[in-house]
């Protein structure tokens, strides 16, 4: 039997998620309607997810005393990351001195931390298809990788970063030297690791949304969200849509590899894992142990949308991962470098049929921010990413 508390008195069920961003306003929306108490935490003050919590508390989440000593402070039952950039090693000491459980486990959170955990995970131990990669500390091992057998074309990527940042794509030896550069200017933190990885000429990309959540019998079982299809440009997602159209062989495939990667992480929550399609050829990229940004279509498309089968999963509670009708997302970017900003059109974007908007409410904005997404269902996706596309371009952010 799960039992769920009254927020804010000593019966409360406290959950803790690291990263307050779009993706944590969601789960912490999803977790207050259900009464539980919750403890936003982020890097600066008013994320977004901070203006929907019981509590905001602003930390260097990447330092392990601070972390230490806010968990122990505000003594959640469950923290949830919400970011990849997390002194996992202090989340992994606490969840083994049995001070907090860690969604989905903190060995999760720290394979996923970058990109070498969880790529030798998958590649070697489990023994999944994935593009062919080496793992490079300097110019030189990086020509070698390349001249050794990853070949051209090939994308190089830190080790520690994410929405494409550092990353480009190499077609020839002219471009080697700029690739590297541009890798350690855009790392997160400037250890000068990168991976090379072969570059796979998929049909298409998909967001396979797999849930480990419990069943009637206590049991933790393995359920999927129809695939995802997106669009990604320099890295970062601009558009969003499910149901992707996919060979049954192929989605065979794409579910035994989310099933494997998901079911060694272990623990509840649902996952993100992202895999490229070529005919019926799958090979896994990565995976998110937590929602993903092109998921957020799912707020116009399922029954439970990602977020709230993220919060029941975690919970111990049962999951419904159908369809409700197919949609699209599309990704609304701040535009102009400003705090306070404000955003005309927003009547105009809604007056699309079938549309919905999320404004995320960040203090600041830059060019390339993502500061809201535009949401949209219809009869057929097609429509849907019209719509959505429509929707997101009548919204226009501007200084106030
Ligand atoms: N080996 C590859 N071959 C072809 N395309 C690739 C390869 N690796 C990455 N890409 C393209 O670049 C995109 C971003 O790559 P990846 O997911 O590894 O970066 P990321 O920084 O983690 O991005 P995000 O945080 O947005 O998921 C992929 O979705 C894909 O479109
Ligand atoms: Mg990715």
């Amino acid at each position: 039997m799960t039992t769920l508390g009254t927020p804010l008195s000593p019966s409360a069920t406290r959950v803790m998620l690291l990263g307050s961003g779009e993706l944590g306003k969601e789960v912490l929306i999803a977790l207050q309607r259900l009464g539980v108490e919750t403890i936003a935490v982020d890097r600066y003050e008013n994320a977004p997810g901070q203006q929907v919590a019981h509590h905001a508390r602003t930390i260097t989440m990447s330092d392990p005393d601070q972390l230490k000593a806010l968990i122990e402070a505000e003594k959640p039952q469950l923290v949830v990351p919400e970011i990849e950039a997390i002194a996992t090693p202090m989340l992994q000491q606490l969840e083994d001195a049995g001070v907090v459980r860690v969604i989905p486990t903190a060995r999760a959170a720290r394979l996923t931390m970058d990109r070498e955990g969880i790529r030798r995970l998958a590649a070697e131990t489990l023994g999944v298809p994935t593009s062919p990669y080496k793992f490079c500390d300097s110019l030189a091992e990086l020509q070698a990788a390349i001249d050794g057998g990853i070949g051209y074309p090939c994308i190089v990527k830190p080790v520690m970063s994410s929405s494409g940042k550092g990353q480009s794509k190499i077609d020839g030896p002219a471009d080697v030297q700029k690739a590297w550069d541009y890798a350690m200017a855009g790392g997160r933190v400037s250890h000068g690791r990168v991976i090379v990885e072969g570059f796979i000429d998929f049909d298409y990309e998909i967001t396979l949304l797999t849930v480990r959540a419990k069943d009637a019998s206590g049991q933790v079982q393995t359920q999927f969200c129809a695939p995802i299809g997106h669009v990604q440009v320099s890295g970062d997602y601009v558009e969003s849509w499910q149901p992707h159209p996919m060979a049954p062989a192929a989605l065979a495939k794409a579910q035994q590899i989310a099933q494997a990667v998901t079911a060694d992480l272990g623990g509840q929550g649902l996952f993100g894992v992202e895999l490229f399609v070529k005919g019926e050829e799958v090979w896994f990229s990565e995976v998110s142990p937590r929602p993903h940004d092109t998921g957020m279509v799912t707020m116009a498309t399922q029954w439970q949308n990602e977020f709230e089968l993220h919060a029941r999963a975690i919970l111990g509670l049962p999951v419904d991962t159908s369809l409700k009708s197919p949609g699209a997302s599309a990704v609304i970017y701040g535009g102009v470098d400003a705090a306070g900003i404000a955003f005309d059109g927003v009547a105009e974007a809604l007056q699309v049929p079938g549309t919905d908007l999320r404004l995320f409410g960040k203090p600041e904005s830059f060019a390339k921010r993502r500061m809201g997404v535009a949401l949209a269902h219809a009869s057929d996706v097609q429509t849907a990413r019209a719509n959505a596309k429509e929707a997101a371009s009548r919204v226009k952010p501007r200084k106030a």
